[in-house]
């Protein structure tokens, strides 16, 4: 049995006052029993780490990136280790938006993902394909690649958490079918078996558009055991429904 994992992606969103106000209506609207079978993150920005982990009680709180090593000279990144000092627990990398955006390759990532692991970090490593590789029939294909060139040798259950993502259902509305989301995570599963031997205890997320209308129906699909959310965690009245979606 996996733990759920519902994560909330901020992206660049929410100020000081707007983070706290929202981590504090997220705790004051659940109750323990939200929290016996699900993890809650949320991923606000990086100076929001901090204020958020004093405050944040039962929700563990994750980053949106970080840099790949522990320290040095690398003017605008930011350290794991800090980051894991400071009562972050998680971080998002691989996100398409950095590796679209920000021209991030597979051995960056890994290498990300690698440093946060060895500062105690969660990585939660995403990978999904565009629309045309979609199209042209070739999403496994991609998915599977960026997964080998992305996850770091020796991750675990622990360590690595994998977010599918297509990048077309992102911020769109439009999401994967039930049974593309459900292929696709079996495909991802089968592959870190091979990658890393065991991978039935590793959680694999859904993320792209996951709503409060849409959130059960995927969460309840059998290789799916959590989402990542990125414009419904932005308020308690559409991220707390995806958290209770997972009883
Ligand atoms: P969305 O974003 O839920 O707004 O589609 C998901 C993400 O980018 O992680």
């Amino acid at each position: 049995m996996r733990r759920a994992l519902i994560a909330g992606n901020w992206k660049m969103n929410l100020g000081l006052e707007e983070g706290m106000v929202l981590v504090q209506s997220l705790l004051n609207q659940s109750s323990a029993e939200d929290f016996a079978n699900c993890d809650v993150l949320v991923c606000p920005q990086m100076p929001l780490i901090a204020p958020l982990a004093d405050i944040a009680g039962n929700i563990k709180i994750g980053a949106q990136d970080c840099g790949a090593t522990d320290s040095g000279a690398f003017t605008g990144d930011t350290s794991p280790q800090l980051l894991a000092s400071l009562g972050c627990d998680y971080v998002i990398v691989g996100h398409s938006e950095r590796r679209a955006g920000r021209f991030e390759d597979d051995g960056l990532i890994q290498a990300k993902a690698g440093a946060a692991q060895k500062a105690g970090l969660t990585a939660i490593v995403c990978v999904g394909e565009s629309e045309m590789e979609r199209e042209l029939g070739n999403a496994e294909t991609i998915v599977a690649s960026q997964l080998a060139g992305s996850i770091p040798e020796g991750s675990n259950a622990e360590n690595l958490v994998v977010a599918y993502e297509p990048v077309w259902a992102i911020g769109t509305g439009k999401t994967a079918s039930e049974a593309d989301v459900q292929e696709m995570h079996a495909s991802i599963r089968d592959q870190l078996e091979d990658l890393l031997g065991d991978a039935s205890k590793i959680r694999i997320l859904y993320g792209g558009s996951v709503k409060a209308d849409n959130a059960k129906a995927l969460l309840a699909l059998k290789d799916v055991d959590g989402a990542l959310v990125g414009g419904a965690s932005l308020k308690a009245e559409s991220f707390m429904p995806i958290i209770k979606a997972t009883k």
